[in-house]
């Protein structure tokens, strides 16, 4: 059975969406960790109430790749195939990059390269555009720059406001990430240059 480590920072509803996706058989993988850098993050509790290894490293005031450092320590006795950043809203660091080459996810609520960064939604709706939609990518040391796994579209409506375009892109989020590991983990694709391609 393959094994992953989830990285968040907050509410986890893509932690929860993968983890329900195992408890019902629809994804063949177990949760070894789920590491949060902030203590008040809610899917701390939800990794709880799941029954799921949990743990917190807080990263206010350490050095990105002082963390990165930690959370390698950490994970190395766990043996995960795969690590999945679910808003983690911090970069992962060289350390991670290195320990897990190729082996880290990230989802992202819009079609990359539209719109990195913070504030996703409000870009778009500043931006006009007429779709939006969110993208899985491997982690590389840019800002959501690694080649795209998967990606989901949905309309931008007259009357979006951020958090209306945030919850239509959330449930597509939570249906392509759990397909996205599910691909990554079975070994079934091939990297050529920035393109992820079946087989
Ligand atoms: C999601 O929109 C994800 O795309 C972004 O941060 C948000 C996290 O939501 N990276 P949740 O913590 O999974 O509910």
């Amino acid at each position: 059975m393959k094994r992953i480590a989830i990285l968040v920072s907050g509410r986890g509803s893509n932690f929860e969406a993968i983890a329900r996706c195992i408890r019902e058989g629809r994804l063949e993988a177990q949760i070894a960790m789920l590491l949060s850098n902030r203590a008040d993050a809610a899917a701390l509790k939800t990794a709880a109430s799941f029954g799921l290894p949990h743990h917190c490293l807080p990263s206010q005031g350490v050095a990105t790749d002082d963390w990165a450092r930690q959370a390698v320590e950490l994970l190395a006795p766990l043996n995960v195939d795969l690590i999945c950043l679910a808003g983690f809203m911090r970069r992962v660091g060289q350390p991670l990059l290195d320990a897990y080459p190729g082996r880290i996810l990230n989802i992202h609520p819009s079609l990359l390269p539209a719109f990195p960064g913070l504030e996703v939604q409000q870009q778009a709706l500043d931006y006009g555009v007429k779709f939006s939609g969110c993208t899985v990518h491997f982690v590389d040391s840019g800002l959501d720059t690694g080649p795209i796994v998967a990606q989901a579209m949905v309309p931008v409506l007259d009357n979006d406001t951020a958090r209306t375009l945030a919850a239509r892109i959330l449930v597509e989020e939570h249906r392509i990430y759990p397909q996205a590991i599910a691909l990554v983990l079975s070994g079934k694709y091939r990297v050529e240059g920035r393109r992820v391609l079946a087989g």
